[in-house]
């Protein structure tokens, strides 16, 4: 895990993230951020993890299922959260809608982030795809929300998927550019991203070149929580590899195999071991023998994730009861906040 350079600002240190309920999580989102946000538990830092619900419907309504699916959309990613080993009572969990907070924040930063920084964004190029004009204002904008989320905790540290890094760097700019608008200097602290280690960029298992994602329309091309053992068993068998020989020798043999690369890596952030490690234990070994090893090593971590999960969405109200305990949570700490905002901006009233 990164622990990057301090920030200046000297409040306490807060962890914020959070996930959308668009779709099943598949081992990148588990990898990249949900298994880091269970590791930062064993810190000193508050941790808050958000179900982005009012990110997802920056895509049509038959991207995220629409009104009748988003609530339950939402709730699975909570339960998704406690299966891996969220504690509610050690972490605040909730839904971004709950706390209004998070879009009066974003229609600020709206005022503070230039047309040229949010233009830049290159994920907006991706989901927009060739038809930019006809993407939501919502889709553009994506990113500035995203800032007003972290920022109106104050959160200092941001564990995400290296997918987030250029986001991350817009919240940084809006921060900064915020704190020097307004005279108030280290009002916001400038988060940082926590993205290292061998999770942070899982690729898709048929190609290692594109990133494992919800949209791929191949299923055999991620692994999804959900997936059980025998399922996870044939995605990793039928992965794609290359025909460069078996296993490298050393790490270096990895440079040039984005595929086997991307495999060892998945092994291990499952496993915990390095990545030196699992390229010693299977050097020169084929895949006949290395991708079992992976199947067993990822059934054994993620089947009891996928159990606890079922158990969980069994009782939908439990897990209502979490998200409303949190969003109670959240509000307390975001309210005073968007206060102080709102008398820097010089709104009336305030
Ligand atoms: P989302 O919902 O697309 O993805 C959730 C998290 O999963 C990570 N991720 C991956 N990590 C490694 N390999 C992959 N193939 C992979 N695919 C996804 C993402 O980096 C992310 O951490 N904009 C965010 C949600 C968000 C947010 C925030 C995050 C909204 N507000 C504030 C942090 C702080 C997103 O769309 O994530």
């Amino acid at each position: 895990m990164t622990d990057t350079t301090a920030p200046a600002y000297s409040g306490p240190k807060r962890i914020f993230s959070g996930i959308q309920p668009t779709g099943n999580l598949h081992l990148g989102n588990y990898l990249g951020a949900l298994k880091k946000f269970v590791d930062l538990q064993a810190t000193e830092w508050e941790t808050i993890y958000c179900v982005v619900d009012q990110h997802a419907i920056t895509q049509a309504p038959d991207v995220w299922g629409g009104p009748e699916l988003l609530a339950s959309y939402t709730r699975q990613i909570a339960a998704a959260y406690l299966a891996a080993g969220i504690d509610p009572k050690r972490s605040i969990i909730f839904a971004q809608s709950a706390v209004r907070e998070h879009t009066e924040l974003a229609w600020v930063f709206n005022c503070v982030a230039r047309m040229g920084w949010v233009e830049r964004m290159t994920q907006f190029k991706d989901k927009a795809g060739k038809d930019a004009e006809r993407a939501s204002v919502g889709l553009f904008t994506y990113p500035v929300l995203m800032a007003a989320d972290i920022l109106l905790y104050k959160a200092t540290h941001v564990p995400v998927g290296d997918d987030q890094k250029q986001h991350l760097e817009l919240s940084r700019d809006i921060a900064e550019r915020f704190n020097r608008d307004f005279n108030v200097p280290d009002f916001f602290p400038v988060p940082e991203p926590l993205i290292k280690g061998p999770g942070a960029r899982i690729m898709s298992l048929k190609d290692g070149t594109k990133k494992m994602s919800k949209s791929d329309p191949s299923d055999l091309s991620r692994i999804n929580l959900v997936d059980d053992s025998d399922t996870i068993a044939k995605k990793i068998k039928k992965a794609t590899t290359d025909p460069l020989g078996p296993m490298p020798e050393d790490v270096k043999g990895l440079e040039g195999r984005p595929e086997v690369e991307n495999l060892v890596g998945i092994y291990s952030a499952v496993s915990g071991e390095s990545v030196e490690a699992v390229v010693a234990k299977y050097a020169g070994q084929g895949f006949g023998v290395f991708k079992p090893a992976l199947a067993e090593v990822m059934v054994a971590h993620l089947a009891p994730i996928t159990a606890r999960y079922r158990e969980i969405m069994d009782d939908p109200a439990e897990v209502d009861r979490v998200l409303r305990d949190g969003a109670d949570r959240a509000r307390a700490i975001a309210a005073p906040i968007m206060d102080e905002v709102r008398r820097t901006v010089g709104f009336w009233g305030a």
